[in-house]
C-alpha cells in the first residue's frame, strides 16, 4: 500500500505552472477572480485558499463579494464586470450559493473561455464530445493522482461512486476517454459493493464520511477519494472537536489497497494546483490558441 501524495504533485504542477508564467510575454499578466455570494463558511475558506495559493504564485487576484440577498441581476451585473475584465482571465464562483439561487442561473452567465471551473454547458458538452478545453478541476485532478501511480487505464475496471456534475460525471467520462471501463454508482445503485469489489480503480465522491470501507473493495485496487467531511467528536476534556474525513475509510482501505489518496493533503491539493493551471489555459484560449494545449494535458 502507498499513498498518494496529493502535496507533492500539486508542487510539481505548481513548479510546472511558475515555467509557464516565466515564459509569458513581457507585461502579459495572468489574473483570476473569484466570486463569493453569500456568507457560506466552506465557501469562505475555499476562497482564503485560492487567494492564498493565486498570489504566492504571482497571478493576479480579483475579490468580489455580493451579500446572500444579492439579486440575480446584482449577480448578473458582477459577472459581466468580470467577463469584460481584460485583467481577469479565469473567474470562479464559489459555491454553494445561496438558497434561491440556482447553479445554472449564475454558471449561465460565465464567459466560457473565463469558466476555469468548466461548469459551463459549453465546457461540460465539450467534455462529452471528446473535444475537452476547460476541464472540471477537481476530476482533472482525479486523473493527475491516477497518472502519478502510472496505471495504464486502458481496459482497466474504474467505478466511480457518485454522479454530480462536478466531479463524478467528469471524471467517469474523463476515465472512458482513457479507454477504461466505466460505471457510474449513485444513490439508487443496488449492491454497490458488487461494483466496487470487482474494481481496477474505486473514485468515491459522494460526501459520505468513512462510507468506502476495506470489504468493498479488492485487494491492489487505486482508491481515489475525493470527498470532504467534517467529522465532530468529543475530545477527553469534553470538548468538542473536529478533523476532516474522506468518504473512504481510509487506514483500513489502506491496508488493502494499491494507493489511496489521504485526506486531506489528496485530491484538494491537488485541484487548486489544477485551477490555476486552468487560468493559465484560459489565458491561452483567449489568446486562441482552443485546443492544443487541452489535448496536451489528456495525454491524447
Ligand atoms: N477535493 C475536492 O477538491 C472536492 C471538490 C468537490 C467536491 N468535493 C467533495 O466530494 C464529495 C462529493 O461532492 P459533490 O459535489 O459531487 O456532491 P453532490 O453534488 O452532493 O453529489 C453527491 C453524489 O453522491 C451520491 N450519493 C450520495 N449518497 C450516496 C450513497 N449512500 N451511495 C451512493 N451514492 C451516494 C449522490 O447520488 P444521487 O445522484 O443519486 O443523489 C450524488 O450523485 C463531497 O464530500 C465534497 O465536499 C471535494
Amino acid at each position: 500500500m502507498a499513498f498518494i501524495d496529493g502535496k507533492a504533485i500539486a508542487a510539481e504542477i505548481k513548479a510546472r505552472l511558475a515555467v509557464q508564467m516565466a515564459a509569458l510575454p513581457a507585461g502579459q499578466g495572468v489574473g483570476l477572480a473569484t466570486l463569493l455570494i453569500g456568507d457560506d463558511y466552506g465557501a469562505a475558506q475555499y476562497r482564503g485558499q485560492i487567494e492564498r495559493l493565486a498570489t504566492s504564485m504571482g497571478f493576479g487576484y480579483t475579490d468580489v463579494r455580493l451579500p446572500p440577498a444579492a439579486t440575480l441581476a446584482e449577480i448578473h451585473a458582477a459577472l459581466d464586470r468580470l467577463a469584460a475584465d481584460p485583467a481577469v482571465h479565469g473567474i470562479l464562483p464559489l459555491r454553494p450559493f445561496p438558497k434561491g439561487v440556482g447553479d445554472e442561473a449564475v454558471i449561465d452567465r460565465l464567459p466560457p473561455l473565463k469558466d476555469i471551473d468548466g461548469f459551463h454547458p459549453d465546457n461540460l458538452g465539450r467534455l462529452l464530445l471528446d473535444a475537452p478545453r476547460l476541464i472540471p478541476s477537481t476530476a482533472r485532478a482525479c486523473l493527475v493522482a491516477l497518472d502519478a501511480t502510472h496505471i495504464d487505464l486502458q481496459g482497466k475496471e474504474v467505478v466511480v461512486v457518485g454522479r454530480s456534475a462536478t466531479v463524478g460525471k467528469p471524471v467517469a467520462l474523463l476515465c472512458l476517454a482513457r479507454h477504461a471501463t466505466v460505471t457510474l454508482l449513485h444513490s439508487r445503485t443496488l449492491d454497490l459493493a458488487f461494483h466496487t469489489r470487482r474494481a481496477d480503480v474505486v473514485i468515491v465522491a459522494i460526501g459520505r464520511p468513512r462510507f468506502l470501507t476495506a470489504e468493498m473493495i479488492r485487494d491492489g485496487a487505486v482508491v481515489i477519494d475525493v470527498g470532504i467531511n467534517w467529522e465532530e467528536s468529543e475530545g477527553v476534556d469534553g470538548q468538542k472537536q473536529g478533523r476532516l474525513v474522506g468518504d473512504a475509510d481510509t487506514e483500513a482501505v489502506a491496508a488493502r489497497a494499491a494507493w489511496i489518496t489521504p485526506v486531506p493533503g489528496g485530491i484538494g491539493a491537488i485541484t487548486n494546483a489544477c485551477l490555476l493551471e486552468n487560468t493559465l489555459t484560459a489565458l491561452a484560449l483567449q489568446g486562441g490558441d482552443r485546443e492544443s494545449s487541452v489535448r496536451a494535458r489528456l495525454g491524447r
